[in-house]
Formats: structure tokens, C-alpha cells, sequence
């Protein structure tokens, strides 16, 4: 770390050093005047280190270089590394036994008024912050957060390389890639009224490497998607991507788990093989979600049966008219008071648009207080709390609706919701890594009888007569030879094995609707290449920001990435999305409605 300008840096500086010459460089982060001395804080990438200044033992300049000195400047301290005075070594700071006795100051560049102080982002909006990304990223939790990501990449590559795998880029400006988001379109000034499409993510690029020879592939690769923002989305974002050749799932499973857990060890988190495996009804029925945060337990039981001859009647008659009745135990040991209680009926009712959920506690009399008391026996509500494994205190928490997934889902979202109150889901805690398999190959769009792909059209299905006889039932009750990695209750990564005869692959196009015009125009390029000797193969590809995201133990990808887009999908740093000049629409042969709408 030594340059022209410096010859350690604060981190790495340690009490054997005590005694030497050092020159560092970096930014003042605090300064304190302590009855004539004073006292900065320097950081750099590494680390800080406390440095004081001493009028007695520094010429007059140095002094006033010392004096004119406000946070975030820019500045060069040499002097000698000394031992902390007893008594004295109560800072913060890592290198807090040793500090600098500085004899020289120089101002490098002064500062600004910084709007924020980056270590402490908390005090800030976020809004400022992304503004004035620059001044984010020299906080220690940024900082933090890029070098672990960077580890992390560096660990896949060198696991994949070992592997056989061959790094290769795909291109940016392409045809659309069908993975169910809007496309973000680039104009074509050599092609007046063409676009090129950014990828949503290398599918068929990496596809056609395989039908290529190229056996194992894999990219760290920016994919682009117009989509809703959330919190774990980005409209640009990277992925670890990957494909293999010959393969089948137990390839798949067998190849990441060992590839994270090479990460894992290159950022020091522990990482249990094999993940735990469910399927994807499974995952609904216990967890109410496909991405289930297996943490902790509160599953969601069928209670169906027992409600058939209730007397509670909202109960009883979805119970008896081919609807559900299911139930989630809270233990007692999560406290689950009056006032949780009715937290979660107020969360039902106000965010989840449904009734407020009944429940049952069981006392130690054996007696249970409970919603349904009053409608249901004794005997009824003790077959629940045995079916349940439920003692006293706990308390159950029970849907009932005509469709059991429904009912799943939103016993799902209330278990999540008890979970995070209850400190059930920190940020910093073990990583749960779970795979998701079987999920179906088609569902209906919403409004709609049109089949639409659950993963994407290139997934194989488990049997491609189905697809042949192309019955809607049927096609409808087809799985997916697809699989999702989900860890901590977020789905970090998916993939599939893929069609590989053209046949099965136009017929996929054709069940999803498309004219044959479409299939030739979007993908004709695509069913020719597999015409010729395509290979079987599957792969996945992972979120890596996400993944960082939670390796890292942050609450948005946001503070994983370097210069992330706001909810908005602006960057706040530079201004993107920008207006452009007349000129330039011109050469694109393009108009803008939305200058025409401002003139209206
Ligand atoms: P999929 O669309 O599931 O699969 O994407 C893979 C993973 O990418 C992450 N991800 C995102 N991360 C941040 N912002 C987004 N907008 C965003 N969208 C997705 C998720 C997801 O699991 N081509 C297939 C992979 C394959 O079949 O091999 C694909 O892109 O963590």
C-alpha cells in the first residue's frame, strides 16, 4: 500500500510499528481541540488512526495548516507512530493503543461542508446520501460492504474457473430476452426505427454457447428490467450467471453448493451442505411462499378436517364446501401478549385486506381464551392445539377461505410478520439456504385465460407429451424442471434444465400464444440454432446483488451496490434519466410525446 505520497496506510498500522516514520494520507473524519492540542481522526481505505497535533513541537505553518483543517479535507499527516498514553485509549477506533505525533500537516484539497458525515449515514435521508454517493462511499459501512462483494466475485470466479467453466461476455445491445419484465430499449442510428433491447438477463446467449461446444459457461452479468422497484429490486442489476452442458438437476445442486460454500469461506460465513430441499407445493403449504425463511418454524398446519362438523360456521362451511381451515402456533416462549395479538389482527385486517384472524390460547387450566370460544367446543379446539403440538400459552392463529393457497399465503405473510417483530429474522444472523423445485411450468395471467410461463419459455417441462397434446388441464398441472435458490426467506437465484429440440420449443412459444409471425421474427434465430445438434444442458443464475445483500446482513441491495437508482429508477448522483438534445432525437429519428404533451 505504499505509494509516492504515502508510506502506510492507518489500518494496517499496528504497536510494533511504535516508533517509525509514517506519512499517511486520507480524509479527517473528527477533530477535537483539547486545551490547545488537537485531535483528528484520519481515515483511509483502510482504517483510521488517531493523529495529534502539538503546537509546542510544530512550526508556526504546520500549526496553522493543523488549524485550518474541517472534516472530509483531503489531507497528508507525517510524524511518528507513538503509543497512547495510559488511561488514554478510550476511542473507537481500532488502532485506539496507537496514534500519530504529527510534525508535518498538508492540506492535499479541502472540503466542502459535507451535507453528511459518512459514518454516520443513519443521520441522514437516503436522498442525500445517493446524491452525494461520493461521500457515502467513503463510509466504513460501504466500504465494508464493496470489498465483501468483491470477495465474493472473486471467490465464484476462481471456484468456476477451477471447475471448467469459461468466462464469456454476451452483448449488451440484443433482442429481447423474454423473463417477464419490460424491455429497456436502445434506438439504432445506423438502423432508423430499430431497437436493440437490453438483456434482461444472457438466456439465450447462453444457450447458444452450449449449442456453441462451450460445455460450461458462466459471466458476472449486468441484466436491465423496466420493472415496479422494491426494496430487492434494481431496473439494473447483476447476476451471477451460469450454464452447463450434459447436465441434470443433481449437477446443478451439486455445483453451487460447493461454489457458495467457496464464498462463504472467502468472506468467513459458515455455510451447511446440503441445502434442504422442498417442493414447491410443499413450500406453500408449510410456509405459505415459494421463497420460505426456513429460520424458524411456525409452519402453517391443515386444520380442514376438524372444522367439517363445527359449529362455527364461517369455519365449517369453508371447510365442508372445498375450502381450508389452516393455522399457525406461536410459542409461548415469543410472548405472543394481547397486544401482539392484536398487532397481527390489525395487520391482517389493514395490510392484507382480509378478516381479522381468529385464535386460541390454551390456559393452564386447560380451559383455552379464544376468539371462537364461544362457537366451538372444548374438544374441537383441543384437537387443534394436539394436532398442532401446542401447550400452554402458545397461541394459534387460524384462516379459513375457499382456496388453500390463499389461505397459505396469507398465513405465510402473518408468520413473517410475528417472525420480525420477534427478532426472528435478523439481518445478521445464520444463512439458510433452502431449494425449491417442482414449481408448475404454466400459469394463467391474472384477468385472463392465456397460459403464461411460471419461470421462463426456455424451462423444460417434466413431460413434453404434455405439451404435444397441448390439453389445458393438463398443461396447467405440468411441473417445471426448474429450481430456485432461496436463502433467509428471499429468492437469491433461479434456473431450469432447458428444451433442446426445436419442436418442444415452438410448441412452448405457441401455448403461450404467440403467431407465428412473432415466434419467427423473436426467435427464429433461436429455434434454427437448435436444430443443429443442441446439446441437453440447464443452468441458473443468481442475484448477486441480493446476495451480497445478505451475506453482508444489509436491509437493501441499495447498500450493496455502488451507485445504486432510487425507488424512482433515478440515479440521484448523476441525474439519469436525462432529457437529450433535439439533435440528437433527430439523428434517432425520433419524437418525444412527452415534449409534444408538454406543449398541449
Ligand atoms: P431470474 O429472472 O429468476 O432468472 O433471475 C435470477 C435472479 O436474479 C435476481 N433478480 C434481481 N435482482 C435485483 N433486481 C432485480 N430487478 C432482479 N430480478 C431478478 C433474483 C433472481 O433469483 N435467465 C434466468 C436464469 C436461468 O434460468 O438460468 C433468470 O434471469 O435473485
Amino acid at each position: 500500500m505504499r505509494t509516492a505520497l504515502r508510506t502506510h496506510v492507518a489500518g494496517q498500522l499496528s504497536e510494533d510499528q511504535v516508533g517509525s516514520q509514517v506519512r499517511l494520507c486520507g480524509w479527517i473524519e473528527t477533530i477535537r481541540d483539547h486545551g490547545g492540542l488537537l485531535f483528528f481522526h484520519l481515515r483511509d481505505a483502510s482504517g483510521k488512526l488517531q493523529v495529534v497535533v502539538d503546537p509546542e513541537d510544530v512550526g508556526e505553518d504546520v500549526w496553522a495548516a493543523a488549524e485550518s483543517l474541517h472534516i472530509e479535507d483531503c489531507v497528508s499527516f507525517s510524524g511518528k507512530l507513538i503509543r497512547r498514553p495510559e488511561g488514554m485509549d478510550r476511542t473507537s477506533l481500532d488502532t485506539k493503543t496507537i496514534e500519530l505525533e504529527a510534525q508535518e500537516v498538508e492540506v492535499l484539497n479541502h472540503s466542502a461542508t459535507p451535507p453528511f458525515k459518512p459514518e454516520r449515514p443513519d443521520l441522514t435521508s437516503e436522498e442525500v446520501r445517493l446524491t452525494h454517493r461520493y461521500l457515502d462511499l467513503r463510509s466504513d459501512s460501504l466500504q465494508r460492504a464493496l470489498r465483501t462483494r468483491a470477495r465474493m466475485i472473486s471467490a465464484m470466479r476462481s471456484h468456476l474457473d477451477g471447475h471448467e467453466f469459461l468466462e464469456v461476455e454476451t452483448p449488451l445491445l440484443a433482442r429481447s430476452t423474454p423473463e417477464g419484465a419490460r424491455d429497456f430499449l436502445i434506438p439504432s442510428r445506423l438502423n432508423p426505427g430499430n431497437f436493440y433491447a437490453l438483456p434482461q438477463s444472457p438466456q439465450i446467449f447462453k444457450q447458444i454457447l452450449m449449442i456453441g461446444g462451450v460445455d460450461r459457461y458462466y459471466q458476472i452479468a449486468k441484466c436491465l428490467r423496466d420493472e415496479d422497484l422494491r426494496a430487492n429490486r434494481q431496473p439494473e442489476f447483476t447476476q451471477l450467471d451460469l450454464e452447463m452442458s450434459f447436465v441434470e438437476e443433481e449437477d446443478v445442486y451439486g455445483l453451487v453448493e460447493g461454489l457458495l460454500e467457496s464464498v462463504g469461506q472467502a468472506i468467513g460465513r459458515e455455510i451447511a451442505k446440503p441445502f434442504p430441499r422442498l417442493s414447491y407445493r410443499e413450500a406453500i403449504d408449510r410456509y405459505g411462499t415459494d421463497a420460505p425463511d426456513t429460520r424458524f418454524g411456525m409452519e402453517i398446519v391443515d386444520l380442514t378436517d376438524l372444522f367439517v362438523y363445527s359449529n362455527f360456521r364461517i369455519f365449517q362451511r369453508y371447510a365442508s364446501s372445498g375450502g381450508s381451515v389452516r393455522g399457525i402456533l406461536v410459542p409461548a416462549a415469543l410472548e405472543p401478549t394481547r397486544t401482539e395479538r392484536e398487532a397481527v389482527r390489525s395487520y391482517a385486517k389493514n395490510h392484507l385486506g382480509v378478516p381479522e384472524p381468529a385464535w386460541a390460547r390454551m390456559l393452564s387450566d386447560g380451559q383455552f381464551d379464544s376468539t371462537v370460544a364461544k362457537f366451538s367446543t372444548q374438544e374441537e379446539i383441543q384437537s387443534v392445539v394436539e394436532r398442532m403440538g401446542g401447550g400452554v400459552d402458545d397461541v394459534i392463529f387460524f384462516m379459513a377461505g375457499e382456496s388453500a393457497d390463499e389461505v397459505c399465503r396469507v398465513l405465510g405473510r402473518i408468520r413473517l410478520f410475528i417472525a420480525e417483530r420477534s427478532g426472528l429474522r435478523p439481518l445478521d444472523g445464520p444463512l439458510a439456504f433452502a431449494w425449491v423445485h417442482g414449481f408448475p411450468m404454466f400459469e394463467t395471467e391474472p384477468g385472463t385465460d392465456r397460459l403464461t410461463s411460471v419461470h421462463h419459455p426456455f424451462t423444460r417441462p417434466s413431460e413434453l407429451e404434455v405439451l404435444q397434446k397441448g390439453d389445458r388441464d393438463q398443461l396447467l398441472g405440468l411441473t417445471a424442471r426448474a429450481y430456485d435458490l432461496v436463502l433467509n426467506g428471499e429468492e437469491i437465484g433461479g434456473g431450469s434444465l432447458r428444451i433442446y429440440q426445436r419442436e418442444a420449443q415452438q410448441k412452448v412459444f405457441e401455448l403461450l400464444q404467440l403467431t407465428e409471425d412473432e415466434i419467427e421474427d423473436r426467435f427464429g434465430f433461436f429455434l434454427k440454432a437448435l436444430e443443429f445438434g443442441a446439446p441437453p444442458h440447464g443452468g441458473i443464475a443468481f442475484g448477486l446483488d441480493r446476495m451480497a445483500s445478505i451475506f453482508c446482513g444489509r436491509k437493501s441491495i441499495r447498500d450493496v451496490i455502488a451507485f445504486p437508482k432510487n425507488q424512482a429508477g433515478q440515479c440521484l448522483l448523476t441525474g439519469a434519466p436525462g432529457e437529450v438534445d433535439a439533435e440528437q432525437l433527430e439523428e434517432l429519428r425520433i419524437t418525444s410525446l412527452a415534449v409534444e404533451e408538454m406543449f398541449d
